[in-house]
């Protein structure tokens, strides 16, 4: 050590794994933090810390009967979101970080990156954040420990993962291996200069190691950059742990459906960001007799359990989702976990009762407000009062519908895996797989428009394979073979149907072919029934397409010819869809798994013969 001064903090360090007390004290001697605090996890600690990001003025208090215990923080402006195009995947080969991430070679970038850190932490605390992704009680526990020079990181991961002194002497008992997890703001202080209320720095670096499987960010408090379990773990490290390990990390959502007849069913999905997930996962079904309870709604882990199943277990402890367009309307279930309060709100508006709002919250506009950058606001203002991107961060167990398995280590073993995205045309509402490889096709090819900033234009089409595009942490085509190899190891009468959804095709006069959200279950419940083979369907070039009269329109004013809209296949389209993902495939080289170049050659022959 340097400078003595920190040494007794060290010894007073509450672990003896030496791996970790030598990782932390290579840390505060790079970033000269002031204080070292290892974070316990407890409510005194956490009402210690929230109180002084109050005090800061980084977090406001909001009212206590509105919303208990909660607080609202609002970023810099150019603090707002992830930063892909500064999200860097550095393997030893280039090759192994693919065409999908950026790459630098792991030299340059620890010198880069040491240089960044050197001395970012001084006038600062430095927090030390043991965590698990999933279950502290599973069969391979997932360590990380966070260093962070942010407390609202410290606060917003404890909702997000199971952090504090348990993991820790989980962790130092078994003397366990962790992902070191490195984040700085990257804005030192100068002694007696006086802090911003979101310190952060406009350089900013969101770099992962993968074959050492550490994280370093630099510059970034945004959750998706900073809260270093969600993304950067239990993605992009996790992806690179589950190809060496036999499992899958996927960006999916997990639900429990319960038939009229007490049978039940888990189901996962992987739809892109902003395309349904949380949604979908605390879905209230309209058809009578179905229930819906949620396991999870962005991050799923899968792997095969003792009798050749595919077991998935949801990694983190709390939601973080979009606010705009969740209401009272729309998702009730997420509304009413959010009022329980325990949450931590970024850049959403503030009410003059000092509650949040946000666009799509209620019905009704409030006649004032304070928008997110803290003007004044009014329903004639001619920007939205929350930023687009603004996030509600809440405790999973706040869900009412939550299903008693999301606490089991072991999961539940999966029916039916759903790959779904945002297609004006093309992609009919439901189409089954016709084999497991057929099905790791549909994923790969994935596809959804990013909606145009001007109103009518039509969307740009993007590839997301398995809604992965972001967050594969190594090379795309050794991804999709990893998918490919899975049903080797198992048990194949058990293997998960696959089947592409899309909720988002429009009719010839522009409007929603199906009525999604709620309407959504009896979609599930098709792919059920087929699983169960009682519903009909109809064999196409692309797979099985619901037959006139098998989807329950119960209900609803519709009759199979107005969603024979939403579930043709047109050859036409599908011309132009082929020669897309021909140009999509062209972008792996050789790492392209035969299998899915022969589902391609498949499909192509399909088509031509009809
Ligand atoms: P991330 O949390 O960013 O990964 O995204 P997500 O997949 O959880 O997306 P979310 O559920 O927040 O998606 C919300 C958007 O999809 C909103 O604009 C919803 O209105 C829209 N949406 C969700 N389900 C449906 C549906 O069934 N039909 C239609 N038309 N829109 C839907
Ligand atoms: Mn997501
Ligand atoms: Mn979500």
């Amino acid at each position: 050590m340097g400078d003595l001064a920190r040494l007794p903090l060290l010894e007073k360090a509450p672990t003896t794994h030496a791996g970790l007390l030598a990782w932390v004290e290579e840390v505060a001697e790079l970033t000269q933090p002031d204080r070292i605090h290892w974070v316990d996890g407890s409510e005194e600690e956490n009402t210690r810390l929230t109180d002084e990001l109050v005090a800061a003025g980084t977090l406001t208090r909001l009212n206590e009967k509105l919303f208990p215990k909660s607080f609202a923080a609002f970023s810099d402006p150019a603090d707002v979101a992830r930063v892909e195009e500064q999200t860097f995947i550095c393997s030893e080969n280039e090759r192994d970080a693919g065409f999908t991430n950026n790459w630098m070679a792991p030299a340059e970038m620890k010198a880069k990156l040491r240089g960044l850190f050197s001395g970012s932490m001084r006038g600062r605390t430095m927090y030390v954040i043991p965590f698990v992704m999933g279950h502290l009680d599973a069969e391979d526990p997932k360590f990380g420990v966070e260093i962070t020079d942010s407390a609202y990181v410290v606060a917003s991961m404890r909702i997000m993962a199971t952090i504090g002194t348990e993991v820790l002497d989980k962790i130092t008992a078994t003397n366990a291996f962790f992902v070191p997890a490195l984040h700085s703001l990257g804005a030192p202080l100068a002694p007696g200069q006086a802090d911003v209320v979101w310190p952060c720095n406009p350089d900013k670096w969101i770099v992962h190691f993968p074959e050492e499987r550490s994280i370093w960010s630099f510059g970034s408090g945004y959750g998706g950059n900073a809260l270093l379990g969600k993304k950067c773990y239990a993605l992009r490290i996790a992806s690179v742990m589950a190809r060496d390990e036999g499992w899958l990390a996927e960006h999916m959502l997990i639900l429990k459906l319960t038939s009229p007849e007490q049978k039940k069913y888990y189901i996962s999905a992987a739809f892109p960001s902003a395309c349904g997930k949380t949604n979908l996962a605390l879905l209230d079904p309209t058809i009578e007799g179905w229930k819906v309870e949620t396991l999870g709604d962005d991050i799923t882990w899968m792997r095969i359990g003792k009798e050749g199943e595919l077991r998935a277990t949801n990694p983190e402890a709390g939601l973080f989702g979009v606010a705009p367009g969740t209401g009272w309307g729309t998702n009730p279930n997420a509304m009413r976990a959010i009022a329980k309060g325990h949450s931590i709100f970024t850049n959403v508006a503030l009410t003059d009762d000092g509650g949040v709002w946000w666009e799509g919250m209620t019905e009704e506009v409030p006649a004032h407000l304070t928008d997110w950058q803290g003007n004044s606001w009014t329903p004639d203002s001619d920007k939205p009062a929350a930023h687009p991107n603004s996030r509600f961060c809440t405790p999973i167990d706040q869900i009412d519908m939550l299903a008693e398995e999301y606490f089991s280590p072991d999961g539940v073993e999966l029916s039916a895996i759903l790959f779904g995205g945002r297609r004006k045309t093309t992609v009919p509402l439901v189409t089954q797989s016709r084999t497991w490889s057929n099905g790791v096709f549909m994923g790969s090819t994935l596809s959804s428009e990013t909606t145009a900033a001007a109103a009518g234009q039509v969307g740009v089409l993007r590839r997301d394979p398995m809604a992965m595009l972001p967050f594969i942490g190594y090379d795309a085509g050794d991804y999709l073979n990893h998918w490919v190899n899975l049903s080797a190891k198992a048990n194949q009468e058990r293997l998960p149907k696959i089947f592409l959804v899309n909720w988002f095709r429009r009719t010839a006069d522009g409007g929603f072919a199906w009525p999604g959200f709620g309407d959504n279950a009896r979609v599930l419940k098709w792919a059920i029934e087929r699983i169960e083979g009682k519903a009909d369907a109809v064999e196409t070039p692309i797979g099985y397409v619901p037959a006139a009269g098998s989807l329950d329109l119960t209900g609803l004013d519709l009759t199979h010819s107005h969603v024979e809209d939403a579930v043709r296949v047109d050859p036409e389209e599908w011309a132009a869809e082929l020669a897309s993902i021909e140009e999509w495939y062209g972008k792996f080289g050789d790492s392209l798994p035969a299998a899915l170049r022969s589902e391609l050659e498949g499909l192509k022959e399909r088509l031509a013969a009809q």
